[in-house]
């Protein structure tokens, strides 16, 4: 199961998040610091980014002063759960975009509030002087703070058309300065901006994927009444997404995430009366519930698509019951022998492996995690049918990790004459809905092996599936081989 999540979602959720890091449950209080946006008032342009209205995010009394609307939220708050901790929110507009005093004067009062544990402050990367950012820093130091950084996509072309006034390279570098001050960053990304593809959308995730991040907040684009937005739709008609496209997008997105990266949010929270479209946006359960749904029909979850071992954890979920027989061809450490052991946990698991150091290595695993259901060979894999002669046509799944082992000897790895031996040799010891998994690496004989075995295939007609998990032609990938032959 998926170890980020208290209430069994498949992704990094913020209550887990909050709840391990501080032990208790805390809230963001949002607040409207009366701050302005330099989108609004001319300095980076006018009238703002399109979908703006009160300077994004939820409704917000606009005069209200500070303390009383963070006192009005912690009192109701406060009656249900007595030992919660509080963040300030500063949401509103661009909250790092005045002097140094006013910022100070502002989160400072927040700040020393009762129970009060930490800031977030959401601002647009173009918006963080050098003279703020010291400031930022000394907070750092002594409280819990976050920066909320505005990308909302890393395509410039779209930033234009919906009059961003920022451009990726200026996210680049505002995050390079916040990380080189170890302050903690969450970006927000929305998904449906006008003309983007799903492919863009996922592409700003996965950009995401790799930098140092604490965490993400996923939004759909809200068309709301009297913004500029509003305008555009009603003149080009451009396609909002369904329901099932964003629920969609977002799982795929998710699965590129790494799973360190907490999910702050994974669905908007539009106000009813504002709202022109998408009005399935108001039933906010039922968004979180199918996203919920189809990552548990795909068997995925976040960070899925970082290793291509997750696709063969899977395939392995998918094929392979408590009572079937497993064969690893090549142990190494363990720990797919380990993961299969578990998955047919009243049937068995044969291991090869042709290292002594491997064979220990699975057996001390195995005994460390109390199985009992399976034999290790210290043999050359390509004499499957040999050692296990009386198992011909009961096997449901051969699993060939290739390559050398890890933190091994790099000079002893599978090489493809006996690779393509047991590859043929499995075959007739699968069972007729029997899988045959083959990872392959892009190292030297890794390259020799692959063409081998895909030459083989082809000459003999045997049908196939390749996954790969990422774009980079040289990351490993691999072959799923079923029994039936056409
Ligand atoms: C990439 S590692 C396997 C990783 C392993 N499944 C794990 O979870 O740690 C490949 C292993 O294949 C073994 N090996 C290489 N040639 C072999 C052969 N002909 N028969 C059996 N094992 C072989 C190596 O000794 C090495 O331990």
């Amino acid at each position: 199961m998926f170890k980020y999540t208290l209430d069994n979602k498949r992704y990094h959720t913020l209550n887990y998040y909050y709840n391990k890091k501080y032990g208790c449950k805390v809230f963001k209080v949002s607040l409207n610091a009366n701050f302005s946006c330099p989108n609004i008032d001319g300095t980076k342009g006018y009238g703002g980014c399109i979908y703006c209205l009160h300077g994004s995010g939820d409704y917000y009394k606009e005069n209200t002063d500070l303390l009383t609307q963070f006192n009005e939220v912690k009192e109701k708050l406060h009656k249900k759960w007595p030992k919660a901790k509080y963040i300030g929110y500063f949401q509103a507009n661009t909250n790092t975009y005045a002097k140094v005093d006013e910022l100070k004067e502002k989160y400072e009062l927040i700040l020393k509030q009762d129970n009060v544990i930490g800031l977030n402050i959401a601002t647009r990367p173009d918006s963080i002087s050098n003279e703020v950012l010291n400031y930022l820093s000394e907070l750092n130091k002594r409280t819990n703070l976050v920066i909320e950084l505005g990308l909302q996509t890393i395509h410039d072309n779209t930033a234009k058309l919906i009059n961003r006034g920022s451009t990726l390279k200026e996210f680049e570098d505002c995050l390079d300065k916040l990380n080189k001050e170890n302050i903690d960053v969450v970006v927000h990304i929305i998904n449906g901006l006008p003309y983007e593809t799903k492919e863009m959308m996922i592409e700003t995730a996965k950009y995401l994927s790799n930098k140092k991040i604490l965490g993400i907040k996923i939004h759909m684009l809200h068309i709301l009444k009297n913004t500029n937005l509003l305008k555009l739709y009603l003149k080009e008609n451009f396609h909002v997404l369904t329901k099932e496209e964003y629920v969609d997008i977002v799982c795929d997105q998710l699965e590129y995430l790494n799973e360190n990266i907490v999910i702050n949010r994974i669905t908007g929270d539009p106000d009813k009366d504002e709202l022109v479209e998408p009005f399935w946006l108001t039933k906010k359960f039922g968004v979180l519930n199918e996203i919920d749904k189809e990552l548990k029909r795909r068997n995925t979850y976040q960070g899925f698509n970082r290793s291509i071992l997750n696709k063969v954890k899977q395939l392995c979920e998918n094929n392979l019951k408590p009572n079937d027989i497993a064969v690893d061809m090549t142990c190494g450490n363990g720990n797919d022998t380990l993961f299969l052991c578990n998955l047919v946990n009243k049937g068995f698991v044969f291991g090869f492996d042709i290292q002594d150091i491997a064979i220990n290595n699975t057996k001390k695993l195995l005994k460390e995690n109390n199985l009992k259901n399976y034999k290790l060979f210290k043999e050359n894999h390509k004499n499957i049918n040999i050692v296990l002669n009386d198992y011909k046509g009961k096997i449901s799944l051969i699993l060939f990790n290739l390559g050398y082992l890890p933190n091994g000897d790099k000079k002893i790895t599978t090489d493809h004459k006996s690779t393509l031996y047991a590859l043929k040799n499995s075959l007739d010891m699968l069972n007729n809905k029997g899988i045959i998994l083959i990872v392959i690496y892009p190292h030297t004989e890794g390259k020799i092996e692959e063409k081998e075995i895909k030459s083989y295939l082809k000459k003999e007609k045997i049908l196939y599936n390749e996954y790969h998990n990422t774009d980079n032609k040289n990351s490993p990938y691999l072959i799923e081989i079923k029994k039936k032959l056409i």
